[in-house]
């Protein structure tokens, strides 16, 4: 089956949280949310349109298919061999995050985070009443790296409990090596730091870069994290709130299942958890065609912004995000998202949103159509180059 990732679909009035918030003018360009414009794969589409058919929508049973979807996902994309029984439904990954720290640590714990970061993870840090470790990543010569020395400070802070990894890692784009991850995963375990592994973004992945499944690393590294995974990025169906979080160690399983009870998240869906199976099970040939169109639209980017002096796209490994390092443009904060949202007519995210080290940086979801994407490109070039655009 191939998939038209040219097709441009309109979302105007869909009560599209990216189209109808922060830039609602018809004239801006809607690129700050990570959803894709791409339509959902043929397959989901239909699953759905038949259930829905059938003109019932009562309550569903808790689905074994699944957990066996997500089991197999991680088995056939990444040889992550989980069992079925360690899966469980979570209606998105930040609330399995959320009931996660609500479940393996007290409030006043520590939580690492490495920066800049997704700001729900924040969040969620702090109104569970945790105090937020950063661990900033350090960008050296166009690449950010692991600072391993503040990592394991961090680690060996008695109040430490949890480390949150984003892998890959939004917003700058790194994918995690495998040494990477198990010099992480070893710092953890010697001091007792749990890994909550959002691994949200692992299907979008640039060869030669391979996305390691952290808790396949071994056995000590599995029993001592909860990963989470969500379809709803790559197959472009995150309103149906429905994701998996698999934990091998049963304690840590019946705890967080105990901290879902508390507030009755169990409920499944019944167009979620069909959408997930299907795309689980069935549509692996659109993940695969999305990273090679993902792949042409980040050569066209490259090919924009070396032709930008004051504007370095930070060469993403994974996701469909762009994060742009405009610090050469000598801007504020303030006058920078006005190049970009009033001049450029491009509504981007604001860096300073992932954390004080996003100050200078914006970043761009780039999983439109490729025509989109060049009229985005050709806008930024010139409010960026052109003086009477300035
Ligand atoms: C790293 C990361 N985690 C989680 C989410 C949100 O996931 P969910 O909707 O399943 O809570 C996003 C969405 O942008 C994300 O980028």
């Amino acid at each position: 089956m191939v998939h038209n990732f040219d097709e441009i679909v309109s979302r105007r009035g869909t009560d599209s949280k990216k189209y109808a918030m922060a830039y609602p003018a018809g004239d801006v360009i809607p690129m700050w949310l990570a959803d894709t414009d791409f339509k959902s794969p043929q397959p989901v589409i239909d699953a759905l349109e038949q259930r829905l058919a059938h003109g019932i929508l009562g309550y569903p049973v808790s689905s074994e298919r699944l957990k066996r979807a997500a089991a197999h996902w991680l088995e056939t994309r990444f040889c992550y061999h989980a069992s079925p029984a360690w899966v469980e439904y979570t209606p998105g990954v930040i609330a399995g995050i959320d009931f996660s720290i609500q479940a393996l640590s007290e409030p006043g714990d520590g939580v690492i985070l490495q920066t800049p970061a997704y700001p729900p993870f924040s969040q969620g840090i702090e109104l569970n009443g945790r105090v937020l470790v950063p661990n900033p990543l350090v960008l050296r010569q166009g690449r950010y790296e692991i600072d391993f020395e503040s990592f394991e400070a961090a680690c060996r802070r008695p109040d430490t409990k949890l480390f949150i990894l984003c892998s890959p890692q939004n917003p700058t784009g790194r994918v995690f090596s495998r040494e990477e991850l198990a010099r992480m995963g070893d710092i953890c375990l010697e001091n007792g730091v749990v890994v909550l592994s959002d691994e949200i973004h692992s299907d979008i992945v640039f060869p030669p870069h391979r996305h390691t499944v952290f808790a396949s690393l071994g056995e000590k590294y599995s029993a001592n994290c909860v990963t989470f995974i969500n379809p709803s990025k790559t197959f472009n169906i995150p309103g149906l709130r429905t994701a998996a979080l698999i934990a091998e160690d049963p304690a840590k399983r019946e705890a967080i299942h105990r901290q879902i009870m508390k507030v009755k998240a169990v409920g499944e869906t019944v167009f979620g958890t069909l959408a997930l199976c299907t795309a689980y099970e069935s549509c692996a040939y659109y993940a695969d065609q999305e990273v090679a169109y993902m792949a042409g639209n980040l050569a066209l980017a490259r090919q924009a912004f070396e032709a930008i002096p004051s504007i370095d796209l930070i060469e993403p490994e994974g996701t469909f995000l762009f994060w742009l390092d405009c610090r050469k443009t000598g801007l504020t904060q303030d006058a920078l998202m006005k190049r970009f949202v009033e001049t450029a007519r491009v509504g981007v995210k604001d860096g300073a949103d992932f954390g004080p080290d996003g100050v200078g940086f914006v970043r761009m979801t780039a999983a439109v159509p490729r025509a989109v994407l060049e009229e985005v490109l050709d806008r930024i070039t010139k409010a960026f180059t052109e003086p009477n655009h300035q």
